[in-house]
């Protein structure tokens, strides 16, 4: 479990009614809606401004979540009569399908908006987009968009709340929350915890929001790409990684079997095309004899080392397929806690006092 145990009690009140656990059964149990009682952030744009015992308190949200999964009829009422939209300018399939099913569970009114379908293929903005969802009645609006930026652009126009499923090469804090969930799960604590990962760290939000939720939580994270796929406050001189938006104190290498010597865990990133300017690598299977993780590598990590991706992957080009789908891989293990994770994003954000 991650951190402590919560309540999932009462989550249930108008649901239909599967039998109830011993658990929930205490009359000393808090209500579910207590969970989130005193919680006071409207939006999540990023987990930068998160502090750790908010990260905790998201990922311990997620766990009451996980119970109700487990139940035989999982779906409850708590967010009954929201209405939360998922627009989406980019294609998703793990973020987009997490959060449909994430509001269905907990009783909201989904509604999916991408870009191709929508009237933002006959030129109306993000600005005139999210003012139509709020006209009809959005509570929340989960969003993914090619700009960095774009979700605080929303968040600024809009009242309901935003909730950031992936702006460009910048952010995408749900990732970072469910990497977090399954590192908790596998370790307990991440204090000294050496976590590589290795790839796209230039064009990676994934990569970014974890190196910012991961050292929070006190794991010694360290990236590795060649050069031309770092940002520049990775490979220029101090006073580049002083700037405001400089990522955390990372360790930076360059050498995938160097780095990986002992690490508790490996995630692997895409190296991601579509936001690629010019050509930066000499071919994929350079890349890959450089940079995949193979069978081989994994073995110099620590015993008890997990595989991590957050997908979508290209087997054969960052990771070997037998490594995908080792013991040691956590990969279908993240698609599933994103599910969870997402609920409590939502039940806390919409539920939550701001
Ligand atoms: N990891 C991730 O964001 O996957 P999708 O693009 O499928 O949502």
């Amino acid at each position: 479990m991650v951190a402590e145990s919560l309540d999932t009690q009462s989550l249930d009140a108008a649901a239909p009614a599967p039998p109830i656990a011993e658990s929930d059964r205490s009359p000393a149990r808090a209500p579910f809606d207590d969970l989130a009682s005193d919680w006071l952030l409207r939006h999540l744009l990023d987990v930068d401004t998160l502090s750790r015992d908010e990260i905790l308190r998201i990922l311990s949200t997620a766990n009451a979540m996980a119970e109700v999964l487990e139940r035989p009829v999982a779906r409850t009422p708590a967010l009954r009569g929201v209405t939360v939209f998922n627009l989406f300018y980019e294609a998703s399939t793990r973020t987009r399908s997490s959060f449909e099913l994430a509001g269905k569970i907990l009783g909201a009114d989904v509604i999916n908006v991408s870009g191709s379908g929508s009237s933002v293929e006959k030129g109306e903005s993000l600005v005139e987009t999210l003012n139509t969802l709020a006209a009809v009645g959005a509570d929340a609006v989960v969003m993914r968009h090619p700009a960095s930026g774009a979700p605080w652009l929303a968040a600024r126009t809009i009242d309901g709340h935003i909730i950031n499923a992936g702006d460009g090469q910048h952010a995408h804090p749900t990732q970072a929350l469910l990497d977090a969930y399954i590192l908790l799960r596998e370790f307990g604590d991440l204090g000294g915890r050496r976590i590589v990962i290795v790839g796209d760290i230039l064009h990676s939000r994934v990569a970014r929001s974890n190196i910012w939720s991961l050292t929070k939580l006190g794991a010694e994270v360290t990236v590795v790409a060649p050069r031309p796929l770092l940002p520049a406050s990775m490979t220029a001189g101090a006073a580049e990684k002083e700037h405001p938006l400089s990522l955390p104190n990372v360790r930076v290498e360059s050498d995938l079997d160097e780095a990986i010597v002992g690490a508790d865990a490996v995630m692997a990133l895409r190296i991601q095309s579509e936001r690629l300017s010019g050509k930066l690598l000499p071919s994929s299977a350079e890349y890959a004899r450089r940079y995949q993780l193979t069978a081989e590598r994994v073995a110099q990590a620590a015993p008890q080392a997990i595989v991590m991706h957050p997908g979508p992957m290209n087997e054969g080009v960052e990771i070997a397929v037998d490594v995908a789908h080792s013991s040691q891989s956590r990969i279908e293990a993240q698609v599933s806690a994103g599910l969870a994770v997402r609920m409590a994003v939502l039940f806390l954000l919409i539920r939550g006092g701001a």
